[in-house]
């Protein structure tokens, strides 16, 4: 999470104003030290002298240039941060790839209305193809701020705010709410997969793919159980349930972390979430179900073979 490896043309525009604010500030360090040190060096106190040096009250160019002088430095500082502004404000082009960011406590939901595909807490985008955001937020405010490519953008809820960037280098980039939202505001993490174009289409076709129904044995138990317990009235799982609540598990197996970046995705970490959410994330929104772990097991077996 650095502001300074930038993977995108909405990062680099930060690092390059926070480069120019830099060097600028480091200039005007670099001239007060001086001035001071020789200041310290040229009017000290030498043994014997108990005489006041000259006093200068009111002395007008004085006064113009420490006034003059900070104005000029935050001019210094506005104009390339408003020319930033204006570039990555900019209407996204007619190609650009549309999502939809939805913050909630305390994950995030992303949604590709032209794709049809919904995921959570990991957003995948192609290299080199503008991506258009739409951010809102059905409970508090919190701020999409994913630092190698983009952000911080506030998620209110209430009203839509945009983010404009372009990928440019495969990878795994982290991110992180960036507003305080709630207890589990620390645990509202996420993860941004930067892929080649053909590793962008494959993961959009998998995504949209009809999971194959689980053999006999732990997972289709699992299913069982899924299908017959409260999990239906929040979660979606396309072709099982359309719960409107928590994330979309349709191909929950395909992402890499759970509870929003906390932990690995593997059938152990899953098991102990089901068995109690808010051990792992505390007021996380998810009610412990009372399930046997083995039951959790089962659950968690289903749900990896999701992809
Ligand atoms: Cu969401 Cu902080």
């Amino acid at each position: 999470m650095s502001t300074v490896m930038p993977r995108s043309d909405y990062a680099r525009e930060i690092l390059h104003v926070y480069g120019i604010i830099t060097w600028f500030t480091l200039g005007i360090a670099a001239i007060v030290g001086l001035a001071l040190a020789w200041v310290l060096t040229r009017f000290r106190a030498r043994p014997g002298t108990t005489a006041m040096p000259a006093q200068i009250r009111g002395h007008t160019l004085l006064e113009m240039a420490w006034t003059v002088g900070p104005a000029l430095v935050l001019l210094g500082i506005a104009i390339p941060t408003i020319q930033a502004v204006f570039r990555t404000q900019a209407a996204p082009p007619k190609d650009a790839l549309e999502v939809t960011v939805r913050g909630h406590q305390w994950w995030w939901e992303f949604q590709y209305p032209a794709l049809q595909v919904a995921t959570a807490n990991e957003l995948h985008v192609p290299a080199g193809r503008t991506v258009a955001l739409t951010l809102e937020g059905p409970d508090v405010i919190h701020s999409f701020w994913v630092p190698r490519l983009g952000g911080k953008r506030d998620v209110v809820p209430g009203r839509l705010n945009r983010l404009t960037f372009t990928a440019d280098t495969p990878g795994v980039y982290r991110g992180q709410c960036a507003e305080f939202c709630g207890v589990s505001h620390a645990n509202m993490g996420m993860q941004v997969v930067v892929e080649a174009p053909d590793a962008f289409a494959r993961w959009v076709a998998a995504q949209k793919a009809e999971s194959p129904e689980p053999a006999a044995g732990p997972a289709a138990e699992g299913k069982a159980i899924f299908a017959s317990r409260a999990c239906v009235g929040c979660h979606t799982i396309r072709g099982v349930s359309s719960g409107p609540i928590g994330p979309d598990l349709t191909t929950f197996g395909s992402r890499q972390t759970i509870a929003a970046g906390i932990l690995p995705n593997t059938i152990d970490n899953v098991t102990e979430w089901i068995k109690n959410p808010t051990a792992i994330k505390p007021d996380a929104k998810m009610p412990a179900l009372g399930l046997t772990d083995q039951q959790a097991r089962a659950v968690a077996t289903y749900l990896a073979g999701l992809k």
